[in-house]
């Protein structure tokens, strides 16, 4: 079976009240699109056909790594419109699964248990129920024959009675090429919206004697449609609760899981304790025995085993070694590589740097653009002056340096091996290893001074 799947995209998204397109807003860290991507290209489709508009051409770049035809519809004339945007480049023996980018959340496993459903039925629709039904399509069952459905009325157009109804379209459907532009071609858009419902083509296939099979899911959760942001925020928590109880039942410790965000694709090694309050985003990998205090937030990085990252830190984009600690209040900003054993303290900013095994710099300071050798301590108050106003330059710090507080080291430089610098020193020159560099005025002492 040759499946082409459709993602409708182009809706202009009005009740999110935002200049970003509806689809580019995020759960768990990724546009909703690339939700709903992720879900089709497992299903190994011949095609994955995505249906935009020509103001959002833009997010294409966004998504360079999935094999997309992309489409352009040209009015918001509605759903049916959309789907008539694809229908002419695909053969017409072939299956299409129909999927909204505003349903970020649908399972892989009830796609395809949807498209194996009643094998012999040309037009399938996957059902809900909700409890609270608002926005959504009704279903109308056929009365006489319960397992078919007679049509889905849109909100819109629903009397009382049928706003009672539970059951809901996904706006998930499967059929064939041929069937779908033969049905659509039929759709009128006589409606208060005046747009071409996709949901009307359930009743003209049953004008037609073709019968119409809901397949009713129990899995509310999967099928939310975000449309407001009320909605976003509710599928951002149904999303972030999977992830909590994931990472629990794989054995990681969380003090009050509610308050750790997973926003991206997170790796947990073993014995992992994460306190309160923390953010994981981006591609993050903790290693074994680490420990992420409260108020942390770790981005795009990797934290290796035994490391401890403490209360109210930042890391971003960066690799700290193993049994290293870092932080409370410590900022490590993009292009960092920590070795082993490397300790980070209080109110010290580290950046573009390379810092090797066992050095320490614990204490208010800032290391920029900077290469640091092993065995380096850095005293309190030390800053690599990288900048000059135009260019950044470097700072390379040899092994068994001894680095006294309160210095200010002039980049480019290179302090060489086993240097101990004074504490105060500005430096400016570089010098031979082993020396001991003092670069400060002289204290004066004038005796019985008066005030
Ligand atoms: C739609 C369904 C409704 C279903 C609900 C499920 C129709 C008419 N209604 O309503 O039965 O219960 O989804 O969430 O199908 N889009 C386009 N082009 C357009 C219009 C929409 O590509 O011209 C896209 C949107 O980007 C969106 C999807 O189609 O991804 C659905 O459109 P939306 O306006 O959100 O429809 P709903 O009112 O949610
Ligand atoms: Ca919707």
């Amino acid at each position: 079976m040759s499946l082409n799947i459709i993602i409708l995209a182009a809706g202009n998204g009005k009740r999110m009240h935002s200049a970003l397109p509806k689809v580019m807003h995020k759960v768990g860290g990724k546009p909703m699109l690339e939700h709903v991507l992720i879900s089709a290209r497992k299903l190994n489709p011949k095609s994955i056909n995505v249906v935009i508009n020509s103001k959002i051409e833009n997010i294409k770049n966004s998504f360079k790594d999935y094999n997309i035809d992309w489409y352009n519809q040209l009015e918001q004339k509605g759903t049916a419109d959309a789907v008539n945007t694809v229908l002419p480049n695909l053969e017409a023996n072939e299956k299409v699964l129909i999927l909204y980018a505003d349903t970020p959340l649908i399972d892989t496993l009830l796609l395809e248990k949807f498209i194996n459903y009643m094998p012999e039925i040309s037009v399938k629709v996957l059902t809900v129920e909700l409890n609270d039904p608002y926005g959504y399509g009704r279903i109308i069952r056929e009365q006489a024959e319960e397992e078919i459905i007679a049509k889905i009325i849109e909100e819109s157009e629903a009397d009382d009675t049928q706003k009672n109804i539970k059951e809901c379209n996904t706006g998930i459907v499967f059929s064939d090429v041929k069937t779908l532009r033969n049905l659509i071609s039929e759709v009128k858009n006589e409606n208060s919206k005046k747009e071409f419902y996709l949901t009307d083509i359930v009743s003209i296939a049953n004008n037609k004697g073709l019968s119409v099979a809901p397949l009713l899911s129990k899995d509310f959760n999967s099928l939310l449609g975000v449309n407001d942001k009320c909605q976003l925020e509710k599928t951002e928590q149904i999303y972030q609760n999977e992830k909590r109880n994931f990472f629990l039942t794989q054995g990681v410790t969380m003090l009050d899981s509610k308050s750790i965000f997973f926003k991206g694709d997170i790796e947990i090694g073993k014995d992992v304790e994460i306190d309160v309050n923390v953010i994981l985003e981006g591609n993050v990998k903790l290693g074994d025995n680490v420990k992420i205090r409260s108020n942390t937030i770790i981005k795009d990085s990797v934290i290796s085993s035994k490391t401890e990252i403490k209360p109210y830190t930042i890391v971003e984009d960066s690799i700290i070694g193993h049994s290293c600690s870092i932080g409370p209040f410590a900022r490590i900003r993009p292009n960092c590589n920590l070795e082993e054993n490397v300790g980070i303290g209080s109110f010290v900013e580290v950046k573009a740097s390379l810092i090797k095994k066992n050095t320490k710099a614990n204490h208010l300071t800032y290391l920029g653009d900077s290469e640091i050798g092993e065995n380096v301590n850095v005293g309190a108050g030390v800053i690599t002056c990288n900048y000059d106003g135009v260019n950044k330059h470097k700072t390379i710090i040899k092994d068994n340096v001894f680095i006294g507080s309160d210095s200010q080291l002039i980049a480019p430089i290179i302090v060489e091996e086993g240097v101990t610098i004074a504490a105060g020193s500005t430096i400016t020159d570089n010098s031979d290893k082993d020396s001991l560099l003092i670069a400060r005025s002289r204290q004066q002492e004038k005796k019985n001074w008066k005030r």
